[in-house]
């Protein structure tokens, strides 16, 4: 793993952009695994920024993004498909029918989970996967002791993720969905690359336990430990409670930028 420690969110996610960049400039069918929640607006924005002001184009990029709730309707206000719509899609030149946000109101479950796995394999697989993690150490909606072999299916979201994500609903735990579909832990393994980001003083423990923990599923997102190209983008106050925060500063800053980009 790579861990990347930076000023602050901002510096951070454009630490993050700069990968997006030259994936899209390399590869311009490009697959790119997308998350929700606070967490990746930073880097959003500056995908937005990069493709107004300099060009970045998307228009033959596909997208998939990690989860949705079940329950709830593409138009509702905190489904994950609309999140993605306002917050990147309607400001990039994307083709929608490339962007792909898992059913959350599919009648028969497992078959469309089926179908979203099909679909990426059908894609090329996914490039470069953009991650979040939560206090608890999902990734996607992972939650802790989830399969490291799971792929796309229904899962329970932890009472910490309920109340966590109640902010965004009034802060009324009650209209969380309790449910989502989330690609699972080998969908995620099997993306080429997987760039986590993770800001806040709220993320510290989770990014400790995953970077020099052991590897567990109590801690799912301790699997990239495994993972062959698996880069951190976080600020200080995530990066608070590593033990050898000074050894990765060290290596990435003796890095050449072609290296620092790749
Ligand atoms: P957040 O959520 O970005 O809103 O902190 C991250 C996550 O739950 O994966």
């Amino acid at each position: 793993m790579e861990i990347i420690i930076k000023e602050n969110g901002q510096v951070a996610s454009e630490a993050a952009a700069r990968i997006v960049v030259r994936l899209v400039k390399e590869k311009p069918n490009a697959v790119i695994g997308l998350a929700t929640g606070s967490t990746p607006l930073m880097l959003y924005r500056e995908m937005i920024r990069l493709h107004k002001e300099e060009g970045l184009d998307f228009s033959q990029v596909t997208t998939f993004n990690l989860d949705e709730y079940i329950g709830l309707p593409p138009e509702h206000e905190q489904s994950y498909r609309r999140f993605m719509n306002e917050n990147l899609f309607k400001h990039i030149n994307i083709k929608m029918e490339n962007t792909h946000v898992p059913d959350g109101m599919a009648e028969d479950v497992p078959a469309s989970c089926a179908a979203y796995e099909q679909a990426i394999i059908d894609a090329g697989g996914i490039d470069l996967q953009v991650l979040g993690i939560g206090s608890d150490g999902h990734v996607g909606f992972n939650e802790p002791t989830s399969s490291f072999a799971s792929r796309t299916r229904i899962k329970t979201l932890t009472r910490e993720t309920v109340a966590d994500n109640a902010r965004f609903f009034d802060d009324d735990e009650s209209m969380v969905p309790h449910h989502c579909v989330t690609m699972g832990i080998g969908t995620i393994m099997d993306a080429r690359m997987n760039i986590m980001l993770a800001f806040g003083e709220r993320k510290a423990d989770a990014i400790a336990d995953t970077v020099e923990g052991p590897i567990a599923s109590i801690m799912p997102a301790s699997i990239l430990q495994y993972h062959p190209a698996a880069k951190l983008f976080i600020d200080e106050a995530a990066a608070s409670k590593l033990k050898l925060a000074s050894y990765y500063r060290w290596v990435y800053d003796g890095k050449p930028k072609w290296q620092k980009d790749a």
